[in-house]
């Protein structure tokens, strides 16, 4: 008779899921909980992150579609915030097609690296990469510069948080920027001021983007019901979500590169993804990590407002290995559901799509896979699946941050 009993509860509460979870992996729930959020990490390379004139200046600036070469395009076009701040392509599209995917920007304050690659190093000189490529927005350093120095609203916010401008900018060229003719035949002076105004529109932009946070999710109801000891926290996740949890945290060993509470250990790792015909395989961080050491606008350059001991991360980044070679950055995977396709070339057009190559896991078109298969079955993969919607909430931004400021 007992028996029954158990065998009726067991079933009622959704079988093995419900099972109650040891210290261990209460430990883990909570790391993965939003809860664990820390606060904001500073940027001492913007001395203007948290300044609220810098914040309402980017807020302007990340949706103007004149900051493009042919007044279309804006960071939002790519980076929509009803879709978690993604475009819904497989590769981004501007001016021309990009040759990788548009990554959500949700939480993106918390990484020390941005790009799949991480050839940046901080939110605003991130900013300034695809103001000037050629197939996203498409323009040029002084056009921008110009339109800052020009329009009357954007020029007194931006006296007013940067102080003025020396710069004459009725004798910039329209379009000059580094790697052209136009460019080089500035004088060294006028092209540093000229950089230096460049410098500050990446930093308000960044102060804006900074408030691009992740809000609770079914999943996070969840985990403070089983930490609070709550006996309805199951009633948060259905027994095929809690088995996809299981799943995530067990036997998946995702924990290994999604851990706390934004799901990335913010690391390089190659998950195996096969050639694609007719392309060059991507080589990821080997190449990205040589670009940021490089870059006129990284942590140590003289336009970054960090002193020497602000930059440890860049100092201290690992640029040799083969571990570098086909790797990206693991991404965020708070609101996944709403940001398909999927990898840092969107050949995955679904979640089911990204499970059943971990579960086959083969070898990498370039370097070596860290994974192993999981040889998951269609049932394991749906749980999983099931959880990872589970990860989907509002943001925890202010709703005018939705949408250019009026
Ligand atoms: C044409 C589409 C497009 C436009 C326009 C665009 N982006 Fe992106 N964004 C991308 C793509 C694609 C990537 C990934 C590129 C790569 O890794 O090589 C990316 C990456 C990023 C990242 C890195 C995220 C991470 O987790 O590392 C940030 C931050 C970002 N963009 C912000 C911006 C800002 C700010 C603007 C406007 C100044 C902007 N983007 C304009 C497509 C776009
Ligand atoms: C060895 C580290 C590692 C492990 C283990 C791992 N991932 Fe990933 N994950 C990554 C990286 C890196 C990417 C991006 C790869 C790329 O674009 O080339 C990624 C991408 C994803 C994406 C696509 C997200 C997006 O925005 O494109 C999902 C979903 C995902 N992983 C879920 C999982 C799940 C579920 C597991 C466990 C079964 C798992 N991952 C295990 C590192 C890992």
């Amino acid at each position: 008779m007992r028996l029954i009993v158990l065998a009726v509860a067991v079933f009622v509460s959704g079988g093995a899921a419900a099972q109650e979870w040891t210290t261990d992996e209460k430990t883990t729930l909570r790391s993965l909980w939003i809860g664990s959020l820390k606060a904001l990490p500073s940027d001492p390379s913007n001395r203007y992150a948290d300044d609220p004139r810098a914040i309402a200046l980017g807020h302007k600036l990340f949706f103007d579609t004149r900051l493009s070469s042919n007044s279309a395009v804006s960071c939002a076009t790519c980076h929509q915030p009803d879709r978690a701040f993604t475009d819904g392509r497989a590769l981004a599209e501007g001016v021309g097609v990009a040759a990788r995917h548009s990554p959500t920007l949700v939480g993106v304050a918390y990484s020390p690296w941005f790009f799949w690659d991480g050839r940046k190093d901080s939110q605003w000189s991130q900013a300034l990469g695809p103001l000037e490529a050629a197939v996203e927005h498409g323009g040029t350093r002084t056009q921008y510069v110009k339109l800052i120095l020009t329009d009357p609203s954007y020029r007194v916010a931006y006296e007013e948080i940067f102080g003025a401008a020396r710069l004459d900018v009725s004798r910039l060229p329209d379009r000059a920027m580094p790697g052209d003719d136009a460019w080089d035949n500035m004088q060294a002076v006028r092209r540093d001021a000229v950089s230096r105004v460049y410098a500050n529109i990446g930093k308000a932009i960044a102060a804006f983007e900074r408030r691009i946070l992740p809000g609770p999710s079914r999943f996070d109801r969840y985990v403070a019901g089983v930490l609070n000891k709550d006996a309805s926290a199951s009633e948060d996740l259905l027994p095929d979500e809690i088995a996809g949890l299981r799943l995530f945290i067990g036997q998946g060993n995702c924990t290994q590169c999604h851990n706390g509470p934004l799901l990335t250990n913010n690391e390089f790792h190659n998950t195996g993804l096969p050639a694609v015909e007719g392309e060059e395989p991507d080589t990821g961080r080997a190449g990205g990590v040589r670009t940021v050491f490089a870059d006129e606008f990284n942590c140590t350059g003289r336009f970054s407002d960090a002193g020497l001991r602000g930059c440890g991360e860049l100092l201290f980044a690992k640029t040799e290995g083969p571990g570098l070679v086909g790797a990206f950055k693991s991404p965020t995977l708070r609101n996944v559901a709403d940001t398909a396709p999927y990898m840092h070339d969107g050949r995955f057009a679904t979640l089911g799509a990204v499970l059943e190559h971990y579960s086959n896991a083969p070898a990498s078109a370039v370097g070596q896979s860290e994974l192993l298969p999981l040889n998951l079955t269609e049932r394991e993969i749906r749980q999983l699946e099931q959880f990872l919607r589970t990860l989907s909430g509002p943001l925890a931004m202010p709703d005018s941050y939705l949408a250019a400021p009026r």
